[in-house]
């Protein structure tokens, strides 16, 4: 019987080849390297006693540098074993738990269809290639040029252009023996009971091919150049090979880097993934224009079990990342899972590494947070939990939440980490100060859960869990990109201008304190001198001496930082005893960072004289702890807009 290929390919690629060659072989353990999929073991198909039998998992084949046989995993097992092919498959679909397809000569017929589609889309790709070339693609080249797409990348994409013409496509094609039939179920024509003759969909468009995940061409997403058109991109209509919820584009080329074992990365549009691969990160996939589908998260689970997924950083992407948390609830699993990262607001991947560099991109999936903080960020964003009846519909919201988790042995382990989340939101506060207070004592002293380890010293007592508000959700995803007073130095200023008392008792904190900002330098001279001057210091006192410094603008800079930060309690109507205690805590995160920093430079320095792996591990630890200090700080910046509100309400 004949096999459709895409029962064949999925078997393929649902059954490791060398799952099926270790039925048979031992893998040498040297030579090996199972984590790259690729493995050696002697020939069973010739004597020998040194491994030149080669497999991998990657390409799905195996290749015997000794004895030349090399085929795939049907081929292994009916060479090998003297079986035919259907026993040969019929063996890997046990394996793989499919059942064998019915024989069915519809399908098989359809199995031919889309076999010959294939051909006609593959003729469709050349030919937009070959237009972009032509003289009519002369703007689309400008165009493409101009976003900056090295002519590399170009091809790497099969990047074309459809010519301004009602039948330039469809002539080619008829020309080259393609039935009308075919290329309307290629979605390549527009037609219809109302349409006398059928023209091509795609005019005066750029074409991006899309491939299936074997690197055949599917579909086509067009983007016109001219602003005036309507559909900034027209994609192919679903067809029998295309079916828009079940493709990523650039599904096959990322899981070429995902062996490499990188986690794949979703975004939102082509233009992105193709920018991303330019910078260098080949690993990205998109969805077409939906947002993500089941399925399509399937596919990113069968190449990364925690594929990292990229949005927006405004109110529309935000609503699309928790989109995309509910959709996977019910299907995470140990080792199965999301992360999130979100975009400095108003950027595209595309626009951020074009303008900022590769580092930048890096550093946004740098600060992608597990599913479980979104999950949390989620149900507590925005707002105030300061009666029970709140508090205990946030619980009830919670356990609602994880009830939806497939997985018995997550699912508790997901009740756990909530409950221990409110715990310590809640329950740090009442037991310290018996409540009333606003509801920073969670979040203050560390990261959002499961990213606080090794954060030394945590002040407060409370275990670390910050309830956020919306902004605070990006702030902590989005790393700003724009150069502003460091937060952290002009809220420890601001704190003291405010509240003089505490110059005293930090007068030296206050000297040795190290400030980035120059400006701020200046300033904590005024503050030191005019306290030397002057015992019975004074707020007032204190400004009309920055006054007279000259320092009034930068004053006034530091201190709109601070209040633009929600950072209450270092403004001047904050009681003094919460300025106090936020000074304290931000005084230790600064010091604490500043010491990293310090020891990140040390190792950088030894590594770079001597390069060893003790140190190199070591560098890397400073930088996951400075890297939760970041989170920490940017929680921090927005947990006075909870208590702001609290105390208001
Ligand atoms: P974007 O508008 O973000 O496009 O839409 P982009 O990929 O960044 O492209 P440039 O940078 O403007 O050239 C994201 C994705 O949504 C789908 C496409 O798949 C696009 O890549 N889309 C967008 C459509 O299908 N139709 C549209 O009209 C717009
Ligand atoms: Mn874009």
């Amino acid at each position: 019987m004949r096999f459709p290929n895409s029962f064949l390919d999925e078997l393929r690629d649902r059954v490791p080849i060398s799952q099926v060659v270790g039925t048979r072989v031992t893998f040498d353990r040297k030579k090996t390297n199972a984590s790259r999929g690729d493995y050696w073991a002697c020939c069973p198909f010739h004597g020998e006693n040194t491994p030149s039998f080669h497999c991998e998992d990657r390409k799905g084949r195996y290749h015997c540098f000794g004895c030349g046989v090399s085929g795939d995993h049907f081929r292994f097992l009916s060479e090998l074993d003297g079986i035919s092919f259907p026993e040969a498959v019929e063996r890997v679909a046990d394996m793989a738990g499919v059942p064998m397809p019915q024989r069915d000569p519809q399908a098989e017929r359809r199995e031919q269809e889309r076999a010959s589609l294939s051909d006609v889309m593959e003729m469709a790709t050349g030919f937009f290639q070959s237009m972009l070339q032509e003289q009519q693609g002369a703007e689309a080249r400008a165009y493409l040029r101009g976003r900056g797409l090295s002519s590399a990348t170009q091809q790497a994409f099969r990047i074309g252009y459809a010519p301004s013409s009602r039948n330039a496509l469809k002539e080619y094609l008829a020309g080259k023996g393609v039935t009308k039939d075919q290329i309307e179920a290629c979605g390549l024509v527009v037609f219809g009971p109302d349409i006398p003759v059928s023209y091509d969909r795609f005019r005066d468009r750029i074409m991006f091919p899309i491939e299936d995940a074997r690197g055949r061409v599917i579909a086509f997403g067009g983007r016109a150049m001219s602003k005036d058109v309507p559909a900034k991109y027209l994609n192919s209509p679903d067809t029998e090979l295309f079916h828009k919820g079940t493709v990523l584009y650039n599904l096959a080329r990322a899981r070429r880097s995902a062996v490499k074992g990188e986690p794949v990365i979703a975004v939102e549009g082509y233009m992105d993934v193709i920018g991303l691969a330019q910078a260098g990160f080949e690993n990205a996939v998109a969805p077409l224009g939906t947002a993500l589908t089941e399925n399509q998260l399937d596919l990113l689970w069968r190449m990364s079990g925690e594929p990292v997924l990229c949005f927006d950083g405004d109110e529309a992407g935000l609503r699309a990342a928790w989109r995309a948390a509910d959709i996977a609830l019910p299907l995470v699993q140990p080792g199965r899972s999301l992360r999130f990262a979100l975009l400095p607001q108003g950027k595209d991947p595309d626009d951020l590494v074009r303008e900022e560099g590769p580092d930048a991109f890096a550093a946004v999936l740098a600060g992608a947070r597990p599913l479980a903080d979104m999950l949390w960020m989620r149900e507590t964003s925005g707002k105030v939990f300061d009666t029970p009846e709140r508090r205990a519909e946030l619980e009830r919201n919670l356990q609602a939440l994880t009830a939806r988790i497939g997985d018995e042995n997550l699912k508790r382990h997901y009740s756990q980490d909530m409950r221990e989340r409110a715990r310590a939101f809640f329950g740090g506060n009442q037991a310290q100060r018996g409540g009333g207070r606003g509801f920073r004592e969670g979040g203050i002293g560390g990261g959002i859960g499961g990213r606080n380890r090794g954060f030394g010293g945590r002040p407060g007592g409370a275990s670390g869990r910050l309830a956020v508000s919306e902004s605070l959700a990006r702030s902590a995803l989005v790393r700003s990109s724009s150069p502003t007073m460091p937060l952290r130095e002009a809220t420890l200023l601001v704190s003291l201008v405010n509240h003089p008392p505490l110059i005293d008792e930090y007068f030296d904190a206050l000297d040795q304190m190290l400030l980035a900002s120059a400006e701020l330098g200046r300033l904590r001279m005024a503050i030191l001198d005019a306290v030397a001057h002057n015992p019975a210091h004074d707020r007032e006192v204190l400004l009309r001496k920055i006054e007279a410094d000259g320092l009034l603008p930068i004053w006034q800079q530091a201190e709109t930082r601070v209040k633009s930060a929600y950072m209450w309690p270092a403004l001047e109507n904050a009681a003094l005893d919460d300025a106090r205690e936020a000074f304290a805590q931000t005084l230790h995160l600064h010091r604490r960072a500043g010491s990293l920093h310090k020891e990140l430079k040390a190792a950088e320095l030894a590594l770079a004289n001597d390069w060893n792996e003790e140190d190199a591990r070591h560098l890397v630890e400073i930088q996951a702890e400075l890297s939760n200090l970041q989170a920490t700080e940017a929680l921090i910046e927005g947990f006075g807009i909870l208590s702001g509100r609290a105390n208001r309400s």
